[in-house]
């Protein structure tokens, strides 16, 4: 039997007035992958993962999630179906604790009169959240600590932590080692690999060769808003990674 990929994006195509930021751009992502998505400034990268995310709307081609088409119009639509972005800025808010921040937005209620009155229920939220941290192995002193007082790492350990918390079955990071620290970096790509043993596929957007060969499955390479690359992350080098990402090579088949 033919197992569908999980996402599959066709022919996507997005202007943003003159400028044809995707030309008609295909993805696959595949179930337990770690997609790694490279390319110049402009190339396309985050216009495609917002497509995904429901951020934009795409101007052309169809979206497939377990081999059905679905479409997405708006973030919600995008979360429903288990795909969360964390984004580059990680959108976290720093006068909330941890706990508050991993459930922002979803905040639970007590039950009965709770509910009614819409009493958060804080003590459930805070174990949760530490049993999701402790999953995924993230350390923070307490959930109860503000965001704005955890070092940049932590921050996005939690960022990142936040978009699994709600059974997600894709998780895109945008540039998420972007400004760490190189304990830092290897902490994120410790949590991509955990979340891959967690049976969660990943798109990983970076600039650090380096960590995209590090983690990913399959590297996706856009350039100029066109797909010139899509290979399986056997034997590959930093090098065949850059003649793709500058156009020196242009060998796709599809082209
Ligand atoms: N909201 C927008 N309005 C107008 N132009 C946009 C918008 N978003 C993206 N673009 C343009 O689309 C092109 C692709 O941008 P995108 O942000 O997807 O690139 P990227 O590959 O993520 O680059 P980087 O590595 O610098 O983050 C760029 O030319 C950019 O200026
Ligand atoms: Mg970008």
């Amino acid at each position: 039997m033919k197992v569908e990929p999980l996402v599959e994006m066709k022919d996507i195509r997005k202007n943003f007035g003159a400028v044809q930021a995707l030309k008609g751009v295909d993805l696959i992502l595949n179930h337990n992958e770690v997609l790694g998505l490279v390319g110049d400034n402009a190339a396309g990268k985050s216009t495609l993962m917002k497509v995904l995310s429901g951020a934009y709307i795409t101007d052309e081609g169809e979206i497939l999630f377990g081999g059905e088409k679905v479409h997405i119009t708006k973030p919600e639509d995008s979360r429903n179906l288990g795909i969360e972005m964390v984004y580059q800025d990680f959108a976290l808010a720093g006068n909330i604790d941890v706990a508050g921040n991993i459930f922002l937005g979803r905040e639970r209620t007590l039950g009965g009169l709770g509910a009614l009155l819409r009493v958060l229920d804080r003590r459930g939220m805070a174990g949760e959240s530490r049993q999701l941290l402790d999953r995924l192995k993230i350390e923070v002193e307490s959930i109860r600590q503000r965001v704005d007082t955890l070092s940049g790492g932590q921050r996005q350990a939690v960022a990142i932590g936040r978009a699994t918390a709600f059974d997600a079955k894709v998780v895109i990071m945008d540039e998420p080692t972007a400004s760490l620290s190189v304990a830092a970096i290897e902490k994120v790509l410790e949590l991509i690999k955990q979340l891959k043993e967690h049976k969660v596929a990943v798109i990983i957007i970076s600039h650090r060769l380096e960590d995209i060969l590090n983690v990913s499955d399959w590297i996706m390479v856009l350039r100029l808003g066109r797909r010139v690359g899509y290979m399986e992350n056997k034997g590959l080098t930093k090098d065949d990674l850059v003649a793709y990402i500058v156009g020196a090579r242009d060998d796709f088949p599809e082209n």
